[in-house]
């Protein structure tokens, strides 16, 4: 027997022995199971009908009306920043992306996922297929989104199947990646359009890790140091008082504020959920690499402010958390994803981290429901469906997105894992108090 499979199996044996809190309902039985037997049946599937092309599956194509739009941003519409309707023939149909898209690397980084949940060499063989599909990125200098586009594909890549070609490739991404740190304004930079200055987006957040491995891969601390100084910069600039955050900041060369806006949020000051999702992700992150205890104050700050702020009965929030509350608003299941992701581990972090565990579980049980999770053979071929790419721009719209399936694997790995090292997590907590 495989060593993941056995973990697996060893996993679901503990699964009922101890779920989340009594207190609320945990996923039901055999929800991972489930869940592993669809994410697995899609993408494969998936990977088989794209093994010979140079695109990766992203999306499936949505439309709107204008006052659909405008009934949901509260404010007229500014025409020219949406994209144009796709013909109707291609409405719920498959919309692919080149190795250069932001997404590339989260269909790779799901099928690793995937493979260390079951062990199945053949899902192991189409993630080692489409990882190296993305090896040109290794030269991409002109955004932040190398650091999600490899971390998520040769990062999981390093973790289960290591080799040298892979560290060569993630250190390579680091540098580009590096490159674009200004110590002025202590910021990474991450687009290199439109006509802000110097534009930093909570998102950037995310590609930090990739830093921190290469770090870890060379003993150089300058990438980990870049790291921690965006993340003290970000936390110093982009937040509310009440730990919402902006969605971008765009910096003078001096370091002083030059904007805060929002590109995909409803409004300027608004707390667009996947922005709030990538908030706690990234702080969780940057205290679990630097033990600067700052950060996980502020991944505590921002997860507090998730829970009191999202209003939806089933934990999956609307597109923004300020987005109007009615049936026809759309959800972000890819928000969800990721904040369960991150909620799972910061839950390990602190004393009084069940509460995290809890609503990690909820946001899980949900997504792992007919509601949100795919029937096999549906959806495109995408795992959860219900996710909002950036309804301002017309974009994305109540629809599968790569990303979502790839948080989910991932808040799913790390709920098992939970449930493996459950009695040593409560010994740590108890010790810690
Ligand atoms: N990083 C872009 C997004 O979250 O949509």
């Amino acid at each position: 027997m495989k060593t993941n499979s056995f973990i697996l199996s060893s996993a679901f044996l503990l699964i009922g022995m101890c779920s989340c809190n009594q207190s609320v309902s945990a996923p039901s039985d055999g929800w991972v199971e489930n869940a592993l037997d669809v994410a697995s049946y899609q993408l494969k599937q998936t990977a088989m009908q794209l093994k010979d092309s140079t695109m990766l599956p992203r999306t499936t194509w949505t439309g709107y009306t204008l006052p659909f739009l405008e009934q949901q941003l509260e404010h007229k519409v500014n025409i020219d920043s949406l994209h144009a309707n796709p013909p109707e023939q291609l409405l719920g149909k498959l919309r692919l992306c080149n190795i250069y898209d932001w997404t590339s690397g989260f269909f790779p980084g799901s099928l690793w996922y995937a493979y260390e949940l079951t062990g199945n060499d053949s899902l192991k063989a189409q993630a080692i297929l489409f990882t190296n599909k993305l090896n040109p990125v290794r030269y991409l200098k002109g955004t932040h989104d190398i650091g999600f586009m490899i971390n998520c594909s040769y990062g999981n890549a390093l973790r289960l199947a290591p080799n040298d070609t892979i560290k060569k490739v993630l250190v390579e991404t680091a540098d580009n990646l590096y490159a674009r740190f200004n110590p002025t304004i202590g910021c990474i930079r991450s687009w290199d359009f439109g006509e802000w200055n110097f534009p930093v987006i909570i998102d950037n957040m995310m590609n930090l890790e990739l830093l921190f491995n290469a770090s870890r891969l060379t003993g150089d601390t300058k990438y980990s140091d870049a790291a921690i100084q965006h993340a003290r910069t970000t936390m110093q600039h982009h937040f509310r008082p009440d730990y919402t955050c902006y969605h971008v900041v765009s910096y003078n060369n001096d370091g002083t504020i030059e904007t805060k806006q929002t590109h995909q949020g409803k409004n300027d000051e608004s707390a667009w959920s996947r922005g709030q999702g990538w908030a706690v992700y990234g702080y969780t992150l940057c205290y679990k690499e630097s033990q600067d205890s700052s950060f996980l104050q502020q991944a505590l700050h921002v997860a507090d402010m998730i829970i009191q702020r999202n209003t939806t009965a089933d934990r999956i929030p609307y597109w923004d958390f300020d987005a109007p509350n009615t049936p026809e608003t759309p959800r972000d299941a890819s928000a969800a994803a990721v904040t369960a992701s991150a909620f799972i581990d910061l839950s390990e972090l602190v004393p009084n981290g069940q509460k995290y565990l809890d609503y990690a579980c909820q946001i899980l049980q949900s997504l792992s429901s007919k509601d949100y999770l795919a029937g096999k053979g549906e959806n495109a071929g995408f795992v959860l469906k219900h996710s909002t790419g950036s309804l301002p721009h017309g974009s994305e719209i109540d629809t599968p997105i790569n990303y979502a399936d790839y948080y989910y694997l991932e808040a799913i790995k790390r709920y098992l894992d939970i449930q493996k090292g459950g009695i040593q997590h409560s010994q740590n907590l108890t010790a810690n108090k």
